[in-house]
């Protein structure tokens, strides 16, 4: 396994396995890999003669208020958890040359950027976008690595993938949780045992919801009412609950076809999201 910390390096990785016609798959992440990451490599390990997975900690989607400084770094346990995994390339970058001086170009997926996790993330999904950009410029993947888990970031790559013509394909793969049934995540974390237990209340509601459109209920904003309270009941602060459209991630009030349910909620001072898809 490689591991490459400079663009023109890993420009030189893609080159070399674009002369032997090789196909390439790449995972982006922040790293503190769990079993989440890694079922996204094992797909792509399947998928791809060559896997690449990049580690870097984008500066440019965290918010002032929010935890660049403290997210969790493992890089040591990340590049064995990688080998494990069959890796080809890691690519780690460092900020300076992702970021160099005058840097001023951005990538904006506008309205799919203001809703959900944007509302309260002014400038998350732009710096999301650019980075996932700039890391499908770099390493010219065939094929890219999404989780569910983030919905309205793979939808948003998606749309940035279609609407510039970048020839890659997006590929979204299911959402890895505890046994418990909380979403597997590197937030999980800063989450003490008690709270990680209340936070399994999340994917509950979400289940409760499936049931209810299952039983027959139609109606998003009854149904979001009866997740809110059993939330609540929990001690969690919910942020927002939404049933919307996989598309254009527009609300819809009377439950019909393809629906996106999706989350936000607060413990203590842990941020924390899911998920599920309903087809009805
Ligand atoms: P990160 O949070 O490290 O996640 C990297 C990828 O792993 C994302 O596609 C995410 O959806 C997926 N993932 C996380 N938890 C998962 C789970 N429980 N099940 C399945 N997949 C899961 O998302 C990012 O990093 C960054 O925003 C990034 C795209 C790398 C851009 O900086």
């Amino acid at each position: 396994m490689k591991v490459i910390r400079g663009i023109s390096q890993m420009r030189a990785f893609t080159k070399n396995a674009r002369a032997k016609e090789q196909t390439i798959g790449f995972v982006p992440t922040m790293g503190a890999l769990h079993e989440g990451h890694l079922s996204l490599i094992r797909r792509a390990r399947r998928d791809c003669d060559k896997v690449a997975v990049s580690i870097f900690v984008n500066p440019a989607q965290f918010g002032p208020k929010e935890d660049f400084k403290s997210y969790p770094r493992h890089p040591k346990k990340d590049l064995l958890l990688c080998g494990r995994g069959k890796v080809d390339a890691v690519f780690m970058p460092a900020a300076k040359d992702i970021y160099p001086p005058h840097f001023c170009t951005y990538v904006s997926v506008s309205g799919l950027s203001d809703v959900l996790c944007g509302r309260s993330r002014i400038g998350h999904f732009r710096g999301v976008a650019t980075i996932v950009a700039k890391l499908f410029n770099i390493i010219e993947p065939d094929v890219a690595y999404f989780g569910q888990k983030d919905a309205q970031q793979a939808i948003i790559i998606g749309r940035m993938a279609r609407d510039l013509n970048m020839p890659v394909n997006i590929r979204l793969m299911p959402t890895i949780r505890e046994p418990s049934g909380l979403a597997k995540s590197s937030r999980n974390a800063y989450l003490s045992l008690e709270e990680k237990q209340r936070a399994s209340v999340l994917y509950r509601a979400l289940k409760m919801a499936r049931e209810l459109i299952r039983m027959g209920h139609k109606d998003a904003s009854k149904i979001k009412k009866r997740m809110q309270r059993l939330i609540s009941a929990h001690k969690i602060t919910v942020e927002y609950i939404s049933m919307v459209d996989l598309v254009d991630l527009a609300p819809v009030t009377k439950l019909y076809g393809t629906v996106l349910i999706a989350l936000a909620a607060r413990i203590g001072k842990t941020r924390l999201i899911d998920n599920i898809i309903v087809k009805i």
